[in-house]
């Protein structure tokens, strides 16, 4: 819906003759996916895509926190107070469902970046900012060319397929988890390798976050505890309330925590239901949970082992210490060190001359 929204009307060229996303790549077939994750990587860390240029994606998707932010909340805009954590986008190519209430199938990837550029409550942007910045900073441009040919000319649809091609392309390292699930013994410690049998055996973890990034990809209700700090900041609620009232939930004005799932199925059932996360890299971005309502591993840990919060689906486990330290070793075995990232170097306004128009 994002994507129609933004369509710049003038937009004639390559990218937006593509067929409609499927994948970030698939996309692009004129792109070859190396230069289009260059190009990603430019814009990623361009806080003048946003409305009023004070934020880039990486502000919150931190390559140094794991593409997280470390904050429980995420700070959201300016006047504009978050409701959720920022997820991580470790494993992000590997998940099927997107956003921690799973209102993005993964083929929508790219709609998930428009929202994310053009909503009031991450970076307030639009298509018009988008495309004009492309044009105007010397370095997306060459990298623009780079990406769709010399001659093309930016589009808003060609920038949200280089993101979301960035985007998906971290945490899909072997990790020693990985390595130990082929059958190489000496992956993993033995704390960790105790830790891998319950998470597959005894704790049930895999039963829920199975598959390469560790999730099923549907929606699951913990009890996780709400976090009072979005009822106590203004701003947080405000974006709370628009939430509920753009996905069409009935009653809007009257909610009082996140419905997860069930502001965008609109049914009952789902209510507090939220989409499983991948666990690729998960040591790296604490806290925990769609409001950030666990600081530590440990205590994501002590959680499953009570058997969740008011109306899981969850049962209480009954480990002892000495699994639940091998359950937080088996997650920090899914966490090898962060690939060291730094931001392309900033770029002024220079003589372009008006190529790319
Ligand atoms: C102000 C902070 C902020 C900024 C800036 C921001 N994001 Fe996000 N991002 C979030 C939050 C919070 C969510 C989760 C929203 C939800 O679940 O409803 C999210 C979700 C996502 C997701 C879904 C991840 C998943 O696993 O489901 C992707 C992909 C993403 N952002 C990419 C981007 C890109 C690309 C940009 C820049 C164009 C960007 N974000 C800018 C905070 C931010
Ligand atoms: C019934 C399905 C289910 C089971 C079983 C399950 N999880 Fe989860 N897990 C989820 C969902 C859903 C979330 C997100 C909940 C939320 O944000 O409210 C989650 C979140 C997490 C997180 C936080 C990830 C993040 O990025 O914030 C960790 C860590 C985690 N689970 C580990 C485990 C471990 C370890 C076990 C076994 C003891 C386990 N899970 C069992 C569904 C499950």
């Amino acid at each position: 819906m994002f994507a129609a929204l933004l369509a710049a009307p003038e937009a004639t060229d390559a990218a937006s003759s593509a067929p409609s996303p499927i994948s970030p790549v698939a996309a692009a077939p004129a792109a070859r996916p190396v230069d289009l994750v260059a190009l990603g990587r430019e814009l990623f860390f361009e806080s003048r895509l946003s409305g009023d240029g004070s934020r880039s994606c990486a502000s919150c998707h931190a390559p140094g926190k794991g593409f997280a932010d470390g904050e429980p909340l995420s700070r959201g805009y300016n006047h504009a107070g978050h409701f959720r954590n920022t997820p991580s986008l470790l494993g992000l190519a590997s998940k099927s469902r997107l956003m921690w209430d799973g209102r993005y199938a993964a083929e929508d990837l790219s709609e998930v970046v428009a929202e994310m550029i053009v909503s009031p409550v991450t970076m307030n942007g639009d298509a018009h900012i988008v495309v004009e910045r492309v044009r105007q900073l010397p370095r997306l441009l060459h990298a623009w060319q780079r990406a769709w040919g010399e001659r093309s000319t930016p589009t808003v649809d060609g920038v949200v397929a280089a993101l979301a091609a960035y985007s998906a392309s971290h945490g899909n390292d072997e990790t020693p988890v990985d390595r130990a699930r082929r059958g190489d013994a000496d992956a993993l410690s033995a704390l960790a390798r105790e830790g891998l049998r319950l998470f597959e055996g005894k704790a049930g973890c895999a039963r829920c976050h199975s598959g390469d990034a560790f999730t099923d990809g549907r929606l699951h209700r913990l009890g996780v505890p709400d976090n009072p700090q979005i009822l106590r900041d203004p701003e947080r609620t405000v974006s709370l309330l628009r939430h509920h009232a753009v996905l069409g939930a009935r009653e809007p004005m009257s909610v009082r925590s996140d419905t997860g799932a069930q502001a965008w199925t609109h049914r009952a059932a789902d209510r507090g239901r939220f989409a499983t996360p991948s666990l690729r890299g998960v040591a790296h971005t604490a806290p925990y949970m769609h409001n950030g309502s666990f600081a530590t591993l440990a205590q994501v840990i002590a959680f499953y082992d009570r058997g969740g919060g008011p109306a899981s689906e969850l049962q209480p486990l009954g480990l002892d210490a000495h699994e639940r330290d091998a359950l937080v070793a088996f997650l920090e075995a899914l966490s090898p060190p962060l690939a060291p990232l730094s931001a392309p170097p900033a770029d002024d306004y220079a003589t372009t001359a008006g190529a790319g128009r």
